[in-house]
Formats: C-alpha cells, structure tokens, sequence
C-alpha cells in the first residue's frame, strides 16, 4: 500500500529543471521501453522500439529530472498512400508523479515542431477512446478526431484517429482575429504555436 502510494506522489519540481533531450543512442533504449511498457496497454516488441529510433532518432525526445527519465515521445514520418508527408506520434508517455505540468505538451511539440521543418502536411496517431487525458491534451494542440477503430487494441479497446492538419500558407495568412469563435481553427493552431 505505502509503495502504491510513492508512486502515485506527484513530485516537486520546478519546470525548468525538467531537461528535454533528442534519442541519443542505445543508452536511452530501455529507458524509453521502461517508461512506456509501464504506461500503454499495448505491448511492443523491441524491434517495434529500434524501428523508430533507429530511422528517426530525430523524432524521439525525452524528459529528464535529476538524471530520472520521466517521460518520452516516439514518432515516426513518410510518405503516406495518398502520398501526403506525414508524421506519426507512436508512443507517448509521462510518468504519473511529473503529469499535470506540461511535460508531454513539450514533448509533443518538440517532435510536431521536427516534423513541420521536414516538410509534413498533418499529423496523426491512435489514441483509446477511454483516454480522456491524452484526448484532452491532443484536442488542445488542434487534433480533431477523424475517424473510429472498431477494436483497434489488443485490449479489445477502440481508437480514435486523430490529425493535426498543418495550416497551408494561404491559410495562415489569413486574417482570424476579427468574429472567430472559441474554436476556430485559428484558436487552435495558436495554442499549439504558443509553445513552438
Ligand atoms: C497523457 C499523458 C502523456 C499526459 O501527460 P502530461 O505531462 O500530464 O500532460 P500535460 O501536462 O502536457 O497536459 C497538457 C493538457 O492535456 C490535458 N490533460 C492531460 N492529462 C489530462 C487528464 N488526466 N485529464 C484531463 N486532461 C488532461 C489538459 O488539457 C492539460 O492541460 P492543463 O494542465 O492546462 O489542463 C500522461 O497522462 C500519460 O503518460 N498517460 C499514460 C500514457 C498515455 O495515455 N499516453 C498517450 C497515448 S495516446
């Protein structure tokens, strides 16, 4: 019970002691596979890990306090079938004393920050229909929910596809500051370039 009870504490700190950090090699491997083996329903493979850190090594960031991995994004991009540039967000994971702070916000953004330079159009990922937090922060960012997967996890669970479409350029020119409503497309674009 006392165990239970350690883990759960939320944890002191100042953000700026959080320290973000590209994947920088096999050393940061089982860090990452800790954080999310722990967290996610579905379980991966290690060569599910190395296929994204390996090819996109760029992609991947994680968040330390004191030398303590707290939390980890894993992403990938390419060519998509109708052959728009997209990334994908594979894995994110921040553990339970260090949530509620912004930590997964950085990480997410660092990584959509990679992806716009490199010249994707949108963004995607799965996420369980069950997890509001992760529903809440993405919808946050401007993700919008484009599609349902029936039993899309190993749990039995269904998904929502979510999609960050990236503004073309005629439309972040465009002029939103006059009769937008909370949630315009403008509003959300700006949250998430709030932390770009
Ligand atoms: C989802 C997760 C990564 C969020 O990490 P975090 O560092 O706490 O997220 P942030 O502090 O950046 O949250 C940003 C926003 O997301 C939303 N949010 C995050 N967690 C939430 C929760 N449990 N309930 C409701 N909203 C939540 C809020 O809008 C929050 O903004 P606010 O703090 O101003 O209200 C973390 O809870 C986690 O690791 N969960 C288990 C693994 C998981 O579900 N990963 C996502 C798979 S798709």
């Amino acid at each position: 019970m006392e165990q239970v009870q350690e883990k759960q504490r939320t944890e002191e700190f100042d953000a700026s002691e959080i320290e973000y950090v590209s994947y920088g090699g096999e050393h940061h491997l089982p860090l990452i596979m800790n954080l999310v083996d722990q967290e996610l329903s579905e379980p991966y493979s290690i060569f599910t890990y190395r296929y994204f850190v390996y090819l996109w090594p760029q992609l991947s960031f994680m968040a330390f306090h004191k030398g303590k991995c707290v939390g980890t994004v894993v992403c990938k991009m390419g060519d998509h079938r109708d052959s728009k540039f997209r990334g994908y967000i594979a894995m994110l994971v921040v553990i339970k004393p260090y949530r509620g702070r912004g930590i997964a916000t950085e990480l997410v953004t660092r990584s959509i920050q990679v992806m716009m330079e490199s010249g994707c159009e949108e963004v995607t990922l799965e996420a369980e229909v069950t997890n509001e937090g992760a529903l809440a922060l993405y919808g946050r960012l401007g993700f919008i929910r484009a599609k349902r997967l029936f039993r899309y996890y190993l749990n039995g669970v269904d998904a929502f596809r979510l999609k960050l479409l990236f503004p073309q350029p005629e439309m972040a020119d465009r002029d939103y500051t006059q009769n937008h409503d909370d949630h315009s497309p403008r509003e959300e674009y700006s949250e998430l370039h709030r932390h770009l």
